[in-house]
């Protein structure tokens, strides 16, 4: 039998122990450093913090772990996968070199013009007037992405010209030599795929997937880190998708290798749909949360098996269920994202029952961050699902919070074709 280590503490995090355990290979899976609400058989946690990367390469040796996955971002780009390889330990993520996808907007930047993958056009400047110059030759609205890891926080979208001097006033006074990627502005429906990279380019691509970024319904107030997600999004054809992994993702992957940085590990591309096509918006490195509590139920094979033949370089079984809509809401502590209060009580798993839940910010059994969990329901059809979900969660008279629209245009597009 098989132990597994996961790496992080999230809801995302939940929902990758729950695969595992579903595999009838895994007997235990370990999740550093995991959250209260992780009581699941078969699940225990390590107080092992996803930066300590020697703490975790100890942990996984001492508890002879079969296989790692790295769950977020920030133990990626420190090069967790490049420590763990050199102790000859199984790890299912990119190398340090690699991260630079997520880690480094000018970076995907440069390697998307390179070998001509579509995207937004875009200027990297270090400094105010070129800065300037980039706003006049694009045109508005334009977008404003600061480099390096910006945990959701780094893209500004101006509409006038008075925001958009008044944002480069800003930032250049706070710090003269700030490096500032400048795109235009793309235009089109938005979604997410997550493609499955193993060693030598086998590759399984999961089913589209929409967040929901803004905290308020009808996309309103502020960015977050996602409030819900839900796939499939059946609504964008099978060609969408199949040029899109065409066009963007297997073209970044072939990138990659000849760049002499493999991928390996989730690719999560960020498209936009435009007139002209799909165009990349962002890599991610890891799979999205909440994208992930949605999409990992999907897979119907033993999940354990698939990322050892990726990993072992096996043809993989792409066995992506099609059948179902899954619809995941976030429940959020009442200030999220500015403010998060502590304290609000969480719902256990048998008041959602037999829906799904996943634990983020959890202590104690109250609430203690801003994601506190995700609740997930599937149906036959969008409308179906999400009518479930909202059922289930309105009558638990929640104080923590919630969007009440998750799925919205999948819906929109089910009930236009009745
Ligand atoms: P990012 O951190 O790059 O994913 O950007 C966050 C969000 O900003 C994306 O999910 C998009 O909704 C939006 N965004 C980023 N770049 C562009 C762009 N060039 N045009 C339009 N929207 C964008
Ligand atoms: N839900 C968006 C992300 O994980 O980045």
């Amino acid at each position: 039998m098989k132990k597994v280590l996961v790496i992080g503490s999230g809801a995302r995090e939940h929902a990758l122990a729950q695969a595992f355990l579903r595999s009838e290979q895994v007997e235990q899976v370990i999740v550093a450093p995991g959250n209260d609400g992780m009581t699941d058989d078969g699940l225990r946690r390590a107080a092992v913090a996803v930066t300590d990367l020697q703490g975790l390469r100890d942990l996984a040796v001492a508890e002879a772990v079969d296989l790692t996955f790295v769950g977020n971002e920030e133990p990626l780009t420190l090069g967790v996968v490049d420590v763990f390889r050199q102790a000859g330990l199984q790890i299912f993520g990119p190398t340090q070199a690699a991260a630079q996808l997520e880690g480094s907007k000018s970076f995907t930047k440069r390697i998307l013009d390179q070998y001509n993958i579509p995207t937004a056009q875009s200027r990297t400047v270090t400094n105010h007037t070129a800065a300037q110059a980039a706003v006049t030759e694009f045109g508005l609205p334009i977008v404003f992405k600061l480099d390096g890891l910006a945990l959701g926080k780094g893209v500004t979208i101006v509409t006038t010209a008075t925001q958009a001097a008044d944002y480069l006033t800003d930032l250049y006074t706070r710090q003269p030599e700030a490096k500032l990627v400048i795109e235009s502005y793309l235009d089109g429906v938005e979604f997410s795929i997550f493609s499955l990279v193993g060693q030598d380019g086998v590759v399984t691509h999961a089913p589209l997937a929409q967040d929901h970024k803004r905290r308020f319904d009808q996309d309103k107030g502020p960015n977050t880190g996602g409030m819900g997600a839900y796939s499939p999004v059946r609504w964008l054809s099978a060609e969408v998708r199949q040029q899109a992994i065409d066009t963007l993702v297997m073209p970044t992957i072939a990138a990659m290798a000849k760049e002499g940085t493999p991928f390996t590990g989730v690719l999560y591309t960020g498209v936009m749909l435009t007139a002209e096509g799909p165009k990349v918006i962002e890599f991610n490195v890891r799979f999205g949360d909440p994208e992930a509590q949605v999409v990992l139920p999907q897979y119907t094979g033993d999940f354990y098996q698939l990322i050892v033949d990726l990993l072992q370089d096996q043809a993989v079984d792409p066995a992506w269920q099609t059948d179902a809509v899954y619809v995941g809401v976030v429940l959020a502590a009442a200030g999220y994202p500015e403010a998060p209060e502590k304290g609000a009580s969480v719902p256990t798993p048998s008041d959602v029952a037999p829906l799904g839940i996943n634990y983020a910010g959890v202590k104690n059994g109250l609430a203690s961050g801003g994601r506190v969990a995700t609740v997930v329901a599937h149906a036959q059809d969008t409308q179906t699902a999400q009518q479930k979900v909202y059922e289930t969660i309105d009558q638990l008279q929640l104080t923590l919070q919630y969007r009440h629209d998750i799925a919205y245009q999948a819906v929109q597009h089910e009930m236009d074709k009745m």
